[in-house]
């Protein structure tokens, strides 16, 4: 088993990775500190994961909440769902809230942990490759408004995360490829040498290599670990890993959350903010070639959703997080493996960005 730890004071935090550890006996509960447990999990994990966890609980008064799958039920009401079973169970704030899932439970499970009687114990217990390599650490929480992703959140970070990499066995090829989109992003924003080990070790990551998926989610959280515990709040740095993600939001925005994963919009942003970077005179063109050649082998996309026209996906990009006084700030690319936020760009270029990626225009 690798650990990780998320430095973070009293808030500090272990991040478990290994194979079978849901199977570990007393595993799970040595991260439990209350009597009270409510596992927060969705209709496709529950049958498959919940007993497993459910049985490492044995002496502990655990409730189950579970959703309906997907990213259009990462709401305010599924968030209520979980608060009322806590109110209608009697759950005092010292209880501990398990996410069981990918980042949609987490994201949801995570807020209402954060909000119930203004804040319980907290545990991750990820099932996606997304999930393992990102959402699960850093403690950022939310759900989804129609008119803005994320937008409704809190910061309440776990007291551990525990990924068994057993789980992903029955994760299906398009979800495993959407959690390679973040695995890229930390190689293009802080770490090169990991950039070409993955261009080296791609195939080997699609076909589920143990030993290449062990060492990408290690390599992830560690970057990933030390962004958080630098920036916990994102008042600087924490914001690189949100490469791409300004034009995904937008893009997952205007699909209203359903046809394209949050993995595969990020994706096709990535490329944009590189092919961005490179109008700017910043990144190369060679670079930009190698980050569509790793996302096409990956099989990811690369241009907007046909659905969503260049002006559309402008207008949705500028309700973003990052934006200050009605600017759209954007994580762009120095070169692969160095990332600035800025909003030091010209809007022209933007749109000739987004002109070129639009679907449409690219098959005239
Ligand atoms: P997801 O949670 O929707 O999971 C993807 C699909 O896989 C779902 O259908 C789910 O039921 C299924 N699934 C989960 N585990 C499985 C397993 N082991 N076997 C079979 N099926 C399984 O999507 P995701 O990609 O995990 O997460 C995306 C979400 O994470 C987005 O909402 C995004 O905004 C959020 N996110 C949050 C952060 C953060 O820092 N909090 C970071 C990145 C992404
Ligand atoms: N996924 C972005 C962050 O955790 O900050």
């Amino acid at each position: 088993m690798k650990e990780i730890k998320v430095e973070l004071g009293d808030k500090s935090y272990p991040i478990l990775i290994g194979s079978g550890l849901l199977r570990e006996h007393g595993l799970i509960k040595k991260f439990v500190n209350s009597q009270q447990v409510m596992i927060v999990t969705n209709e496709t994990v529950a049958p498959l994961y919940l007993e497993r966890v459910v049985s490492n609980l044995a002496g502990l008064t655990v409730k189950t909440t579970i959703l309906p799958d997907g990213e259009r039920f990462k709401t305010l009401d599924s968030m209520n769902e979980i608060i009322t079973a806590m109110l209608r169970y009697h759950f005092s704030r010292n209880c501990t809230v398990i996410a069981l899932g990918g980042g949609v439970i987490g994201d949801i499970a995570g807020f209402a942990s954060a909000c119930y009687q203004r804040g319980t114990a907290f545990l991750q217990i990820p099932t996606t490759l997304l999930a393992q390599v990102d959402s699960s650490v850093g403690g950022k929480t939310a759900v989804n408004h129609k008119l803005g992703k994320n937008m409704i959140g809190a910061f309440h970070q776990p007291s551990a995360v525990i990924t068994d990499t057993d789980v992903l066995d029955t994760l299906d090829d398009r979800q495993l490829k959407a959690g390679l989109a973040e695995v890229i992003k930390y190689g293009l924003i802080r770490d090169s040498s990991f950039f070409d080990w993955l261009e080296t070790n791609i195939e080997k990551l699609l076909d589920r290599d143990f030993e290449s998926l062990v060492y990408a989610i290690e390599i992830s959280c560690r970057n990933k670990a030390e962004i958080v515990a630098m920036d916990e709040k994102e008042s600087g740095i924490r914001a690189l890993l949100n490469l791409g993600h300004t034009f995904g939001h937008a893009i997952e925005t205007g699909l209203e959350y359903m046809d394209w994963l949050h993995g595969e919009a990020i994706a096709a942003g990535m490329l944009m903010a590189a092919d961005l970077s490179e109008r700017l005179g910043w990144l190369s063109i060679n670079d930009v070639n190698r980050i569509e050649a790793i996302l096409l082998q990956t099989g990811l996309p690369v241009t907007l959703p046909e659905a969503l026209s260049p002006e559309k996906v402008r207008q949705l990009m500028a309700v973003d997080k990052k934006a200050r006084n009605g600017q759209i700030y954007l994580v762009l690319l120095k070169q692969i493996g160095k990332a600035i936020v800025t909003n030091d760009f010209d809007d022209n270029a933007l749109d000739m960005t987004l002109q070129q990626y639009s679907r449409e225009k690219r098959s005239n």
